[in-house]
């Protein structure tokens, strides 16, 4: 949430400002800007997309090679051009981009009016920028690299709350300055340039050697050297990383947009998901990141998913799934209710985090409060290395490669991929067979080719997205393991193209839902030939008895459902537990082809962001 990107080096530091910017705008788009060091500092910012301040900066250029930057996802103050980053100091002289949420911005702010300060935003980050400016001046002596980092630290010592920043000071022309609580920030190591991002992605065009810092870091960096401390004025350790995904990897390519890309991705996230993890010889899944003993997984009685949004829709799945294969009793929590509900759990339960990005901040939190209470919490993530990532107990990666599009696709696939893998580990361990085993690795290696096979119907799919864009709301149903499809179909239907979409257990309709249906609210049933199928018929009838449209997800051969449904759209037969990897793709398809023709902006819907690092 919110993308930053610092330059230093001899280059023109505004293109590739910009062209950072586009890079992380999936982080927020509410607003964006530059500050530009050239002798004395030049600011650049307004409301609407990065765009906007491209053409801002044709029509006003900038010249300089120490620049920083920011995108914006508005919390503090509204969407305006003064609220847009950078912010400066009281004198001017100090300039500041920031990603998080300073908690106590309005009593520091208070104080400094009373000082005689005066500001021009509403931003929580304008009171950290003269906060900064306070130490800086207060700090005898020369200008220096030394006195702007000692400034950042005083100042941050102050503040409460979570921060990515990164600071420059007209005095101190040779010099970027950035700390880390809470938020990324990932300092790129070039040739006679160095980077600050929120995100490497944004850099990834110039360098792949990257150090991802830790919180309470402050690094201090010019154009060929830097140096990192703590916000306690103490070293810090560092390791220098190599970037495993180049710039083409994080480019739309001839994709239209990231999230179709993303879409037709999925064959190959989800063998990656399985890649060197199924053995033969033993019949079972390897996840040697768990690091967890034979004896350890026997132990484990109990089970808690968490994660938020879609990643919690796949805990939802990873709920039936490990009790159907492993019988161990299992639950699903938002990491936004986790961290404060305080769940009675036994010394033997395990906690997972799961998280693409590995910076949700609700997730996060629920992983040290969990840790707090000295379970063993491992994590599911996508990005190597984020905070989840790195202070979870072990777990495994999904290798999904960058998901760019907000909507979250093949992160939702590689995480049941993974959560399958849980269960043929565990179901192994306890009640399943040699001969089980083999067969359900079988059917989850032939799980790449059935997505292919439905991702050729991609038109088919888009022909049924138009007919049904009158729709003002739609409700999403499924039974067993189709019912979490039903909420991941229903929250991408809303979210990219603002249907109002409900998704629910199919049965739950007559005690209540059904008041909703009409001939003007068409609805998607998951009806895959599983146990439930007749019983989903039943439900589908129900509907159609209202004059509800529907349009069914069912198994190839299942000629039933063409009787009672509008429109059907058909995927490869597989064992029930595993057909949420096929069901979720053509609800995916859909709300894609349904957003595109309402004249959505699929990569970027209204109001969101992708990697929400505010709670
Ligand atoms: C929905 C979506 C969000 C994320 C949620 C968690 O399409 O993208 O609901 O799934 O914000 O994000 P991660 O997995 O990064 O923790």
């Amino acid at each position: 949430m919110c993308g930053i990107i610092g330059y230093i080096g001899k280059s023109e530091a505004a293109p590739i400002l910009l062209e950072g910017l586009r890079r992380l705008e999936y982080r927020g788009y509410d607003s964006a800007g530059l500050a530009i060091l050239n002798g004395e500092l030049s600011l650049r910012k307004c409301k609407g997309r990065i765009a906007n301040l491209a053409d801002l900066i044709a029509r006003e250029p900038v010249c300089g090679s120490i620049g920083i930057s920011h995108t914006r996802w508005a919390t503090h103050g509204g969407v305006t051009d003064e609220n847009a980053h950078p912010h400066f100091d009281q004198s001017g002289k100090l300039a500041i981009v920031h990603n998080g949420v300073i908690e106590n911005y309005q009593t520091l702010k208070d104080q400094l009016i009373a000082k005689g300060h005066f500001f021009k935003s509403q931003t929580d980050t304008e009171v950290l920028a003269h906060l900064i400016g306070i130490h800086y001046d207060a700090l005898p002596g020369e200008a220096s690299r030394q006195r702007l980092v000692e400034a950042v630290r005083g100042a941050l010592k102050e503040v409460i709350g979570t921060y990515g920043i990164a600071v420059m000071h007209q005095a101190v022309p040779g010099t970027l300055v950035g700390a880390r609580r809470g938020s990324p920030l990932v300092l790129g190591i070039g040739k006679g340039e160095n980077f600050l991002a929120s995100d490497v992605s944004a850099i990834v065009g110039h360098t792949r050697e990257a150090v991802y810092l830790r919180d309470y870091d402050i690094v201090a960096l010019d154009g060929v050297d830097f140096e990192i401390s703590t916000v306690n004025g103490g070293t810090s350790g560092f390791e220098v990383s190599t970037v495993e995904f180049s710039e083409d990897d994080v480019s739309k390519g001839d994709y239209p947009h990231y999230m179709l890309k993303e879409i037709f991705e999925q064959p190959d996230s989800m063998a990656n998901a399985f890649r060197g993890r199924l053995s033969t010889e033993e019949s079972t899944a390897k996840l040697g990141g768990l690091n967890m003993t034979p004896k350890e997984l026997r132990d484990i009685e109990r089970i808690v998913l968490t994660g938020c949004g879609t990643a919690c829709h796949a805990a939802m799945v990873g709920e039936y799934l490990l009790e159907h294969l492993a019988h161990i009793p299992t639950e699903v929590e938002f990491a936004s209710e986790f961290r404060y509900r305080n769940m009675p759990m036994n010394k033997d339960t395990l906690v997972f985090a799961i998280s693409q990005s590995g910076e949700t901040a609700d997730t996060l939190a629920a992983l040290r409060e969990s840790q707090r209470k000295g379970h063993r919490t491992l994590a599911i993530c996508n990005n190597v290395a984020s905070t989840i990532a790195r202070e979870s107990d072990g777990g495994v990666y999904m290798h999904a490669g960058p998901e760019i599009g907000v909507a979250a696709t093949k992160s939702f696939t590689s995480q049941v991929g993974v959560l399958t893998l849980l269960g043929l580990l565990l179901g192994r361990i306890h009640h399943l067979s040699t001969s089980e085993g083999i067969q359900i690795m079988e059917e989850l290696n032939a799980i790449p080719d059935k997505v292919r096979t439905i991702l050729k119907q991609s038109d088919y799919i888009k022909s049924i997205a138009e007919k049904y864009s009158y729709a003002k709301a739609m409700m999403f149903l499924g039974r067993q393991f189709s019912y979490p499809v039903a909420m991941e179909g229903a929250l991408k239907m809303k979210e990219i193209s603002y249907i109002h979409a409900e998704g629910h257990p199919s049965a739950e309709l007559k005690h209540g839902v059904i008041a909703l249906i009409s001939p003007e609210v068409p609805s998607v049933f998951i009806a895959p030939d599983d146990s439930v199928f007749d019983k989903n018929v039943s439900n589908i009838e129900e509907v159609k008895a209202r004059k509800g449209p529907v349009i069914a997800i069912g198994t190839e051969g299942s000629t039933k459902l063409e009787k009672v449904a509008d429109d059907v759209i058909y995927i490869p037969p597989c064992p029930d537990f595993l057909s949420p990897l096929l069901s979720v793709i053509p609800l995916q398809l859909l709300s894609y082809h349904l957003a595109v023709k309402l004249g959505c902006d699929v990569d970027k819907p209204r109001n969101l962001a992708k990697s929400v690092t505010v709670e």
